[in-house]
């Protein structure tokens, strides 16, 4: 498969918001996830999926990581509700997607099924622990699973950051208009710091351009707001990066922390965004230790470059040398861990707080600043 094509081959476009809906009278209400996701199938950026996920093709997505057709596909994107709320669906019927009694889309409901969520999560998420965030929300939502095609017939109010909203068919054309043939998508649910700094750049060595493509759907409650996260990139591309070389735009999905599914996930949805190419750090999408470093990089070797189709850039965990005097790996640093710069995700989040500046070898004091000043403001309001 060409480089650039959408996953499957052809964009899915089901936003439609004539559709009539008079007749429909049957009603499941949406939670953020599945809200977002309805969306993100409307507007292809989840190609080739037309709706959520029938009983065939989320076994073999759940057990093969792929759709039952052989199309790789490694998240269930399903749409759960309550046993009571089963009861009153049918088989054959059509109903609304609600969510705070706004009808945003249209399900035909071809299937009613009942998963089995603990497979699911040791499949998907490698754990059965319900201390992992995915794996707790596969069991807070419902037990039962609605599968079917969708329409999208209304799109979601953005009150938000709303000059950051691109659909794939508008990041595909931006990406034409500025020439840019090759570019690398980066995921991100956290600040840019200097090691997602020099990952970035080391790789715009080798393409035009960059789509910083945060994630900003749901996250677990201590992960950096997404607000406060899109104020810092706004500061840090305005000095440190060529303003033709990078594309800001949000990736409105929730966050599922399935480490090495989700690399995939992540990859084939930039991929229908038009990127050619995506970076893969260490630990990607992971949470607490239930991944090793490089789990979402190996993924990746059970499948060919084509049923893939967007080239992965892997890059080794990388830091501040305090000897070599820059950012580096293990694969182009000879020195001790003494001189390196490492401090955690978590250690960062309790010195924000606590309004700690971290070293500038770890972080640009303009990104820590609307940091500190961001959470402040969310703890005086709270
Ligand atoms: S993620 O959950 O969205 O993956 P994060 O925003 O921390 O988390 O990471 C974004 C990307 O940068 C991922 O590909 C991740 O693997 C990579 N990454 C983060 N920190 C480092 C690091 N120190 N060295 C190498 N890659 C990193």
């Amino acid at each position: 498969m060409s480089k650039n094509v959408p996953h499957g081959g052809k964009l899915v476009q089901l936003f439609d918001p004539e559709y009539n809906t008079t007749a429909i009278h049957a009603e499941i209400e949406l939670d953020q996830t599945a809200l977002s996701d309805l969306e993100l199938i409307g507007t292809g950026a989840y190609s080739p999926l037309t709706g959520f996920l029938t009983k065939k093709d989320y076994d073999s997505v759940v057990s093969n990581i792929r759709l039952a057709n052989g199309t790789v596909w490694s998240l269930p994107i399903t749409l759960p509700v309550t046993e009571d709320k089963a009861a009153s669906l049918a088989e054959g019927d059509t109903a609304l997607l609600v969510h705070n009694r706004i009808p945003y889309g249209v399900i035909t409901i071809e299937e009613i099924y009942r998963p089995d969520q603990q497979h699911e999560a040791q499949e998907v998420y490698k754990t059965t622990d319900t201390a992992h965030p995915g794996v707790k929300k596969i069991l807070d939502r419902g037990s039962v699973y609605i599968g079917g095609p969708v329409k999208l017939i209304r799109r979601i109010e953005r009150n938000q950051f709303s000059d950051f909203y691109f659909d794939p068919i508008e990041t595909r054309s931006i990406f034409k208009e500025k020439g840019w043939k090759r570019i690398v998508g980066f995921q991100t649910r956290n600040p840019v710091h200097r090691a997602h700094e020099y990952i970035q750049k080391t790789a715009l060595e080798i393409v035009d351009g960059l789509l910083l493509n945060p994630l900003v759907g749901e996250t677990k409650s201590d992960d950096i707001p997404a607000d406060v996260r899109m104020e810092s990139y706004q500061v840090l591309l305005k000095d440190y990066y060529p303003a033709d070389r990078v594309k800001l735009a949000v990736f409105p999905a929730a966050m599922r922390y399935a480490g090495p599914r989700e690399a995939i996930f992540h990859a084939i949805v930039r991929k229908n965004y038009g990127c050619t190419h995506f970076i893969v750090g260490r630990d990607h999408a992971g949470v607490g230790s239930y991944y090793g470093t490089y789990d979402a990089q190996k993924i990746f070797g059970q499948f060919t470059e084509d049923e893939i189709g967007i080239t992965l850039l892997f890059f080794e965990h990388s830091f501040y040398c305090e000897k070599c005097e820059s950012m580096a790996s293990a694969k182009t640093c000879p020195h001790d861990s003494e001189h390196h710069v490492i401090l955690s995700g978590t250690k960062v989040r309790e010195m924000l707080r606590a309004g700690d500046v971290p070293p500038s070898t770890f972080s640009r004091k303009e990104v820590i600043e609307v940091l500190i000043r961001g959470l402040r403001a969310k703890e005086t309001i709270q």
